[in-house]
């Protein structure tokens, strides 16, 4: 079952020297319990497409076109009681940076007892405490630091906080844009491992965005590779790390020394992503591209698709 759908997604920026179409012609879907990564270079429309989702994009972004369904419910079409029910109780999102998303004046138990009785009315401050005290076992951190404040944590533990207060409600499906990024790599592998184990418990849906590679191979079933606001290639994971199709894909594998390929050395790509505001005729990634053909300078390329594996590419047609 789809537990969220994405059809055609198009979201604008405009700006004083023109539109920025930071995503555009998108389509994806989610299946209850996986983990889609979605990766792609800076500026590709990472956070854009995961704002949407939320409907939270920033003015003056908006969905300029295409659709995006949550349990087959539009929610470009949702009143704001219904989108204050989605966030955070239906799809929560964590960020990067713990300490921006914590208020340094709030102890732990706060931030927790506030997203509770935000959402559930009546709720005594002993019982979200109590609620809050179990999160705080799962996540291995000791009860008692609830009422210490977000700056008395280190980083690792800020960002397990904000996961617990994400999870609190017992959402379905969580947005993870980089969460590990502020980490080191040893707090990193921690992280990742209760995130799977949170992931398990609380029979979640996690689209994992990061620029970190090696993260989402470890993670995800289900890969996305953006590059400048559109879908290059998308599939399982382990169809995509070790036989990536999309030349896109296939350089920025090229460009990580970890992870191990089944193929020769492949030339990594020059150049920087497109500007989206002038993004260039035919096929986005065209002025970067080692295997660049005639028709990929003039005509947009149209996916293909192969055993659950969708390429955008003139290579494959
Ligand atoms: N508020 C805004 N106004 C104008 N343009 C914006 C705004 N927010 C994002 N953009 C543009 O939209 C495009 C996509 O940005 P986005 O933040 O989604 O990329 P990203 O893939 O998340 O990058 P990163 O890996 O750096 O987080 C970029 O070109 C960015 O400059
Ligand atoms: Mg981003």
């Amino acid at each position: 079952m789809n537990i969220l759908e994405i059809e055609h997604l198009d979201v604008h920026f405009p700006i004083h020297i023109g539109t920025v179409r930071a995503v555009e012609d998108v389509s994806l879907s989610l299946q209850h319990g996986e983990v889609m990564g979605l990766v792609g270079e800076s500026g590709c429309g990472k956070s854009t497409l995961g704002f949407s989702i939320l409907k939270l994009l920033r003015s003056p972004g908006h969905i300029a076109g295409g659709a995006i369904h949550y349990h087959g419910r539009d929610i470009a079409s949702m009143k704001q009681r219904e989108l204050l029910n989605l966030r955070g109780k239906k799809i929560s999102m964590i960020f990067q940076d713990p300490l921006t998303s914590l208020n340094p004046l709030f102890r732990v138990e706060d931030h927790f007892v506030e997203t509770i009785q935000t959402h559930e009315k009546g709720i005594s401050r002993k019982k979200a405490r109590a609620r809050a005290e179990e999160m705080l076992v799962n996540l291995g951190i000791s009860p008692e630091r609830l009422s210490e404040y977000p700056h008395q944590m280190s980083g690792g533990m800020r960002q397990r906080i904000m996961i617990g207060i994400s999870l609190i409600l017992n959402p379905d499906l969580l947005i993870a844009d980089e969460p590990t990024t502020s980490l080191d790599v040893i707090v990193e592998a921690q992280f990742l491992d209760l995130l799977n184990e949170l992931r398990r418990k609380y029979n979640l849906t996690i689209l994992l965005i990061s620029h970190n590679l090696g993260i989402v191979a470890q993670m995800a079933d289900r890969v996305t590779v953006m590059y400048g606001g559109r879908i290059a290639e998308s599939g399982p994971a382990e169809t995509v790390f070790t036989n990536p199709a999309h030349p896109y894909t296939q350089g920025l594998l090229a460009s990580i020394p970890n992870i191990q390929l089944d193929q020769p050395e492949i030339q990594t790509m020059p150049g920087a992503p497109p500007d989206l505001v002038n993004p260039p005729p035919g096929c986005v990634l065209h002025p970067r591209c080692p295997q660049v053909m005639e028709k990929c300078k003039r005509e947009r390329p149209v996916f293909t698709e192969n055993n659950g594996r969708r390429v955008s590419c003139w290579l494959y047609t």
